[in-house]
């Protein structure tokens, strides 16, 4: 049955509606087809994930932009004095991920001649790049099939399968089932268009399940408890 398969619905729909951030433009400009986008620039998917990871959108744009004004390539990073990157930092919070930022950029400038590792298997030995980053570098910048899984990834996944068991047991059996439905092809593509459809319309509260391209199939939709997913086991 199609309509179980997620990413035939969802690409078109990013197509269309891919919100426009800053990370996402590749070196050259969207080609003139309207569908596939070039990749991103490695260094600003990496910078932009480390951002990403306690800090809202809204919050990171300003601040991925002005580290690309001050250093527009890793190398520039690795240089940097670690005060000055901490400087910019601040307001970010959690000053560990800027250390470890800039123990990461010295070891891709000094150690890889500037090139990010293009899978998740030696992503993961970087400073401060863990299971999800890896995934998300992977996918994003390598387009990779890795299974890019964040909190907005789990609900939509909860909700598309009506897992009603509680995180974070459930995280297991939500992994499994995103990953069966990463495609081959496109998978940076379809990384970011979950990342955006649970941002906009299979939002936390009062999911805007007329708009979404995969109402149809959506099981937690069909028993009209969309909104109640995930569950969370009490504390
Ligand atoms: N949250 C974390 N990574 C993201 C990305 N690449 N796009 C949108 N939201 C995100």
């Amino acid at each position: 049955d199609t309509s179980l398969v997620i990413a035939p619905r969802l690409l078109p729909w990013y197509d269309r509606h891919a919100r426009e951030l800053p990370w996402r433009k590749g070196p050259q400009k969207m080609r003139g087809s309207g569908d596939q986008r070039e990749l991103a620039v490695p260094y600003h998917v990496w910078l932009s994930e480390i951002m990403l990871q306690q800090t809202t959108v809204a919050t990171v744009k300003a601040y991925f932009l002005k580290f690309l004004a001050i250093w527009p390539t890793v190398e520039d990073l690795a240089q940097a004095d670690l005060d000055q990157v901490l400087t910019a930092w601040a307001g970010l919070g959690y000053y560990a991920r800027a250390r470890n930022l800039h123990r990461c950029a010295q070891v891709v400038a000094e150690e890889l001649d500037g090139i990010f590792p293009d899978n998740e298997a030696a992503l993961l030995k970087l400073p401060g790049v863990g299971p999800y980053t890896a995934a998300a570098i992977a996918a994003i910048a390598f387009d990779r099939p890795a299974a890019v899984v964040d909190g907005n990834v789990e609900r939509v996944i909860a909700r598309f399968y009506a897992l009603q068991d509680p995180l974070p047991g459930v995280k297991t059996e939500i992994r499994t089932l995103a990953a069966k439905q990463t495609p081959q092809e496109r998978s940076g593509d379809y990384a970011q268009a979950m990342m955006d459809l649970g941002a906009t319309i299979c939002t936390p509260r009062n999911p805007a399940c007329v708009l979404c391209p995969i109402q149809a199939g959506c099981l937690g939709r069909e028993k009209g408890i969309a909104a109640e997913l995930p569950k969370k086991a009490p504390k």
